[in-house]
């Protein structure tokens, strides 16, 4: 699979891909830093960081929360967003969870930051013409952010939420 730093700096097409879907004007997303869309079905963040823009599903994988209001850290020289809700951190480039561990029988215990795998579907960012496009990763083989992306999740959500009286 092909990241999304991977394909902005390869030879710039001309033409975005077929299934690539339209989400912004290259400098608008690049003034907003980050947004949400609805892309294919999937409530998808797209943010810029550094000139490089990234786009991942927008509910973090452990409890669904809302990364795009994370922030952007390095750790082990690995660009993250940090979920606002219990703090994991996941990678920008392939979705990675990661955590810090610490060898016991080491004096001092000294941590060393580890990777889950990949735990938050990432999705392809392609340029074209100064317009931005998403293609979706529909990768058949599960994983842990899907779950925050299906029907029974966002009916649950929506039950939840107190409505508005007039
Ligand atoms: S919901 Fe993101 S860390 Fe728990």
């Amino acid at each position: 699979m092909m990241s999304s730093e991977e394909e902005l700096t390869s030879s710039t097409p001309s033409l975005p891909p077929p299934s690539a879907h339209f989400v912004g004007r290259k400098e608008d997303l690049v003034q907003a830093k980050r947004v949400t869309r609805l892309v294919g079905g999937r409530d998808v963040l797209v943010l810029c960081h550094k000139g490089q823009f990234h786009a991942m599903d927008m509910r973090c994988y452990h409890s669904g929360g809302p990364l795009q209001e994370g922030d952007i850290e390095e750790f082990d020289g690995r660009i993250c967003i940090v979920c606002p809700w219990h703090k994991y951190k996941i990678t920008l480039a392939e979705g990675k969870g990661l955590y810090q561990a610490v060898n016991p029988s080491a004096t001092p215990p000294k941590p060393t930051w580890r990777s889950k795998g990949v735990k938050q579907r990432v999705h392809k960012v392609t340029e074209v013409n100064k317009n931005v496009y998403v293609t979706i990763n529909d990768s058949l083989d599960p994983i842990d952010s899907d779950f925050y992306q299906t029907e029974r999740y966002r009916t649950t959500m929506n039950k939840a939420q107190p409505k508005n009286k007039k």
